[in-house]
């Protein structure tokens, strides 16, 4: 298959590129900027998402699952990009979202019944959200309680339900008639719950990942990773045929083979959490690498930077752990740059502080690093200190480090090239 040991790039929309001054990344910024994608030398990219949103999480708080947001474009614009795309040899994911919706979607108001309600008049159990507090609250229409996994703005979809399925093998359908090459399957390990409702039980401190708030008090083996998640799976698969999924499941290596049933990967995340020590790394590379099939990935927009995770001084050897170890590498948008974390938002955009990793891309010396013509909807942190083209054709840096490994990929991959250190 193509996405074996693909390259795989992963694009914050927001923040990749604007064209029309908005201060906002789009769509066509996007492909001014595909250039850049296939100089690096990577097979493929993949959208946070794009979808109408209230944007409670960015994007993630999906209102329309087959439509573009505005500030990001129109259908016709996301046609020409997988067309540049597709020219240019890159292949294109989407982000599906089939944990929940906006509370702003159509289907809550109108379908209730795919959604989860309380059973009684108020939280049913001790289920925590992701981001703090209840993973239930009070419905503003007074129709009783429902249940969220993360901010209460996404209400779970209830994947019991027939409909649901359906709805969501759909969504897969339409893009992929559109000629996307696969997706990123987000926050998937919870799309079914314990159908009783029981409570989690405290955390026994064994979870290897960290969680925020109430949701670290807890193991998550009623609130999510159900047996039956399985045939959820299977009906995404359907859906998909061989297009690529890769799964956001963010549960120990251990629990990912039940995933991997019907997904093609799922992210290495034992990996993205490991402190920079080499027996640690190897501790969490070791379990992954046995299951064949996981994507290997040192950052993303969730979490702190990879130059500000492991240090600057770590970097090089960084880009040669994840573009050496065998099967397919993802690169989180500006890692290839070293970008840092930036200052975020004052009041902030994410409630759960997560601005910080998502500042944009720097293109070049500008003040606003080639970003944006207009007022950037987060400053770009560093622009004179890092940016694409003081790096470009730089033997010394860091972009062309890694855009050499990249090249080099198809003969030098496997655990002999890890790095020495
Ligand atoms: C995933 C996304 C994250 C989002 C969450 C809820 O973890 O990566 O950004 O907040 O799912 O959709």
């Amino acid at each position: 298959m193509w996405w074996e040991d693909a390259v795989v790039y992963q694009i914050y929309p927001r923040s990749f590129q604007d064209s029309d001054g908005d201060g906002i990344g789009d769509l066509r910024g996007i492909e001014q900027r595909l250039d850049h994608l296939a100089y690096l030398g990577v097979d493929a990219f993949w959208l946070s998402p794009i979808y109408p949103s209230p944007l409670a999480d960015f994007g993630y708080d999906v209102s329309d699952y087959t439509a573009v947001d505005p500030v990001f474009g129109t259908l016709d614009d996301f046609d020409s990009l997988v067309a540049a795309a597709h020219e240019r040899g890159l292949r294109v994911l989407l982000d599906l979202v089939p944990s929940h919706t906006s509370i702003e979607h159509p289907w809550f108001r109108e379908h209730p019944d795919r959604y989860i309600w309380s059973p009684v008049d108020g939280p049913p159990n001790n289920w925590a959200a992701a981001f703090g507090g209840p993973a239930w609250s009070q419905d503003p229409g007074g129709r009783g309680w429902y249940l969220h996994t993360f901010y209460p703005e996404q209400p779970d979809l209830n994947w019991r339900s027939p409909e649901v399925v359906r709805a969501m093998q759909d969504v897969v359908r339409f893009w992929l008639a559109r000629g996307v090459d696969g997706f990123r399957v987000d926050a998937v390990n919870g799309i079914v719950k314990d159908a009783d409702l029981r409570d989690d039980p405290p955390a026994s401190g064994a979870f290897p990942l960290p969680l925020m708030g109430d949701a670290a008090e807890l193991d998550h083996v009623y609130s999510g990773n159900r047996p039956e998640v399985t045939e959820a799976l299977a009906a995404l698969r359907e859906a998909a045929g061989d297009a690529l999924l890769v799964g956001e499941v963010y549960l120990a290596t251990s629990e990912y083979p039940r995933y991997l049933e019907h997904l093609d990967l799922v992210f290495a995340f034992e990996l993205l959490h490991s402190p920079w020590d080499r027996q640690r790394l190897r501790k969490a590379i070791e379990p992954a690498l046995a299951l064949g099939r996981v994507a290997w990935v040192l950052s993303n927009h969730d979490f702190p930077r990879l130059a500000t995770r492991v240090g600057e001084d770590h970097l090089r050897e960084a880009a040669e752990l994840l573009l050496s170890l065998p099967g397919t590498a993802f690169i989180y948008q500006g890692d290839e740059i070293g970008l840092v974390d930036g200052p975020g938002a004052d009041p902030p955009f994410d409630r759960a502080g997560r601005d910080r990793h998502r500042h944009p891309m720097q293109w070049d010396a500008t003040p606003n690093g080639g970003f944006t013509t207009g007022t950037p909807w987060l400053p770009p942190v560093d622009p004179e200190r890092r940016n694409v083209e003081a790096q470009r054709g730089d033997p010394a840096s860091l972009l062309e480090h890694y855009r050499d490994l990249i090249s080099r990929r198809p003969e030098r991959r496997g655990t002999e090239f890890l790095p020495e250190w």
